[in-house]
């Protein structure tokens, strides 16, 4: 497997959009995932230069092997995207984002409105092909809805196209995040082409994590909103699958340090107020959580958030 950038059963930390950012990727790695995906960064954005853009393609070692996601469906415009990435990182992949269902990506024809497609689709992972110096994957869903479910003939057409690796998380775009992910389409996923698949949706623990891998035979797994507030569930999952031991702490330690980090890259400003859905992910089953809660929303310091992992760490 020359052009996988990591091994047979690794654990993805999933692409997720104003979640995982450095600092959560940094909090992920430290505590199991294997590897990490940048959020979906916007080719147009790469192509004129914005300044947000560039800010999401920054990552340390300490989130390495990362693999960078751009998004687009203008294949010019994503081979732009690929030669930025040739000159200004050094990711372990480059992801073609074919999966979001956000309205305004899917009807601007981008993320998986290419599943509808599949010929603009073809055009463009080839054309990012041609150029990267990486390997490219393409991260897609099971269809656009129940009645178009197309993702053994997409993940065909991605690897004919030159792609990779594969991901495919398990729901259909008019599911977004609800409802159940399909663990035999992924199955079927994995039979029905020879590179490596990875699969994604709803792993939530050691068990989902065995089954997913044991019934699908997919090369690895993707793990996105199980993390929230819970980055300790790689090292969860590798203890019982793998017997490997990744070293933890209390999850308020692990807050605290996660916190730290987003300052260190976003100031304290910016990266408090950012950090309050963390907080509110964090404090999820904690014992009489309600009022730690509503301060969470209006935390605007570090102090802010400390003394509520003060508060927290006494109702574990
Ligand atoms: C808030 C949020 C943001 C997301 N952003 C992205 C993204 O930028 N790129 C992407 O490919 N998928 C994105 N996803 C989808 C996840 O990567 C993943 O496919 C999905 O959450 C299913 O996995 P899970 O059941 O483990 O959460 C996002 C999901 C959530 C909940």
């Amino acid at each position: 497997m020359k052009n996988i950038p990591f091994n047979k059963n690794s654990i993805l930390l999933a692409p997720m959009a104003g979640i995982t950012d450095s600092a959560f990727r940094k909090i992920c790695k430290k505590y199991g995932a294997d590897v990490t995906v940048s959020e979906m960064i916007s080719s147009k954005g790469i192509y004129y230069r914005d300044k947000k853009t560039s800010s999401l393609m920054h990552y340390t070692a300490q989130e390495e092997p990362i693999i960078i996601q751009i998004f687009g469906n203008d294949s010019e415009c994503m081979k732009n995207a690929a030669e930025y990435i040739n000159l200004h990182s050094t990711p372990a992949a480059v992801d073609i984002n074919m999966g979001c269902p956000a309205p305004k990506i899917f009807q601007n024809g981008d993320g998986c409105a290419l599943m509808k497609d599949p010929d603009k689709a073809y055009k463009i992972i080839r054309s990012v092909k041609q150029v990267s110096a990486f390997p490219v994957s393409v991260k897609f869903r099971s269809g656009i809805d129940s009645e178009h479910i197309n993702a053994v003939e997409f993940a065909k057409m991605c690897q004919s196209a030159g792609a990779d690796f594969i991901t495919v998380h398990g729901r259909t775009r008019s599911q977004f995040y609800s409802g159940k992910s399909d663990i035999e389409i992924i199955k079927s996923v994995v039979s029905g082409v020879s590179i490596p698949v990875i699969a994604n949706g709803d792993i939530t623990d050691a068990v989902s994590a065995k089954h997913m891998l044991d019934y699908t035979g997919a090369y690895g797994i993707m793990i996105g909103r199980a993390a929230l507030g819970n980055p300790f569930i790689f090292a969860e999952i590798k203890k019982e699958l793998f017997n490997t031991f990744v070293p933890t702490t209390d999850i308020f330690s692990a807050a605290r340090e996660h916190l730290m980090y987003a300052v260190e890259n976003k100031g304290e400003f910016s990266a408090v107020r950012e950090f309050r859905k963390h907080l509110l992910y964090y404090l999820k089953g904690i014992n009489n959580a309600s009022q730690l809660k509503r301060m969470s929303n209006s935390v605007i310091t570090v102090d802010d958030c400390l003394k509520i992992f003060e508060l927290a760490g006494k109702n574990i």
